[in-house]
């Protein structure tokens, strides 16, 4: 298994590309089993998710290829992928894919939608707390299909096909939307999502929903209206900019002092937590290129956030705040509202010399004068990040294992934050 090894105390200094947001790249991917044919997705990620989503919609049916490198293209540049759902050739989603990533479980939506019926495992995922589908299940009742657990797997059914209807979300999902949207988009009639989740994916998918055809508005707010259509078309669709990754990298030179530009990012797929990061003590600013964070000489200072669905503070970055927080001078709060036992960097950033209190839900962090390397094992995907974050800014050398999970959602990771200055490696095996 691969580990990476850090050696802290750089700063980091230069530009990193922002990559396809994994969040996007996914619902939309999925959003190929609507049509027969061909979505053609730009600036897609190139990650171990991404990856495994090509194997799971290619057991539906989905054709999947993807262009070569063209002249003068850069190393980074995210790839054109095509994906041609020409026959549904399988309406089940098995468990040895399905378990392996939760976001898997949203082909639902379009296998139900096209075909009348899916058969999907119910989902794994990252270890981060329950993480129900029943409110994804609601959406699909609300739109006439009948539901079904047998032997761990989700049976929707609607032989007439769905039907439009009103959906109110009791809390706001982000899966729940986009599956609502996807089945609502070839439904009878008209439907209504309210308490919809407002994140820029949702619009990112209602896009490119709307350029294959679907008739849908005022996605990026909370109450989506969808008219139904007979039938979607291929389209062509750009993924938007990453901001989990950008508040990444924002929160890590943050950490370690320097000055980043994160090129192609625009500041306000993630203004929540760049004002977090300007009241911790960094600079931000922007232009048409993307957004740079700076730090220079001052310390960290303590800032209280807690997460909360957009345009709050994302839960996505909560994790890579709160390292950056181990080195504050004070004390910070920090509270996960969006899912429970989302904390199990704590312990491991406790390895490093950081020192955090946890009280239910909130975590209380007391900055430290230094870190110390040492060896330490990523849980998550966002977990695993935070822990590479306090391995840039302290003493001596960091080896993380298990990175496996980075690979899932940050592309290159070793080598954008080297290419900055960082003394960081990957050792394969
Ligand atoms: C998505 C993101 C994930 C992010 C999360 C919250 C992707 C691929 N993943 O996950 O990175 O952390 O949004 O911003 O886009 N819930 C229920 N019942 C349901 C569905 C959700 O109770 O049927 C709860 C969850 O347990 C959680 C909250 O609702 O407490 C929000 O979850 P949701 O927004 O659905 O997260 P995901 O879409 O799975």
């Amino acid at each position: 298994m691969d580990r990476i090894q850090i050696r802290g105390g750089a700063k980091l200094q230069g530009v990193i590309p922002v990559s396809g947001a994994k969040n996007a790249a996914l619902p939309l991917m999925i959003a190929s089993l609507l049509t027969d044919q061909t979505l053609t997705l730009e600036n897609l990620p190139r990650l171990a998710d991404v990856s495994q989503l090509v194997r799971i919609l290619g057991n539906h049916g989905v054709d999947y290829s993807v262009d070569g490198k063209r002249l003068g293209e850069e190393a980074m540049a995210g790839q054109t992928a095509h994906l041609r759902a020409s026959a549904i050739v399988d309406t089940t989603a098995p468990y040895d894919l399905v378990s392996r990533m939760r976001a898997s479980f949203w082909v639902v939506a379009p296998l139900l939608a096209r075909m009348g019926e899916a058969r999907v495992s119910l989902p794994g995922g990252c270890a981060i707390g329950t993480r129900p589908v029943d409110l994804l299940l609601m959406a699909l009742e609300k739109l006439g299909a009948e539901i079904a657990i047998e032997n761990g797997y989700v049976v929707a059914r609607a032989p007439k096909g769905l039907c439009g209807g009103e959906i109110v979300f009791p809390k706001v999902t982000v899966g729940g939307t986009h599956v609502a949207m996807m089945a609502a988009a070839l439904a009878h009639g008209s439907t209504l999502i309210s308490n919809a989740a407002r994140e820029p994916e949702v619009k990112d998918l209602a896009d490119c929903l709307n350029k294959m055809g679907a008739r849908i508005k005022g996605a990026g707010s909370s109450t989506i209206e969808i008219v139904g259509v007979a039938r979607l078309d291929g389209a062509r669709h750009r993924v938007l900019p990453d901001r989990i990754e950008a508040g990444t990298y924002a929160t890590a030179v943050a950490m370690t002092g320097g000055d980043i530009l994160l090129e192609g990012v625009q500041p306000d797929l993630f203004q929540e937590a760049l004002d977090v990061l300007s009241q911790a003590g960094a600079h931000v600013s922007s232009d048409n290129r993307g957004v740079r964070v700076t730090r220079n000489g001052s310390g960290i200072a303590p800032v209280d956030i807690s997460t909360a669905p957009f345009p709050g503070f994302p839960t996505d970055l909560q994790a890579q705040f709160m390292a950056l927080m181990t080195r504050a001078r004070g004390v910070s709060r920090i509270t996960e509202t969006i899912f429970e036992n989302r904390f199990m960097h704590v312990q491991e950033l406790a390895r490093l010399g950081a020192r955090i209190k946890l009280e239910g839900d909130t975590a209380i962090v007391e900055g430290v004068d230094r870190l110390a390397g040492a060896p330490v094992m990523a849980t998550d995907l966002r977990a695993s990040v935070s822990l590479v974050i306090a391995a840039l800014a302290a003493e001596g050398e960091t080896t993380v294992n298990r990175v496996y999970h980075l690979d899932r959602g940050f592309e290159r990771l070793e080598h954008k934050l080297a290419a900055c200055g960082a003394d960081i490696e990957r050792i394969s095996g």
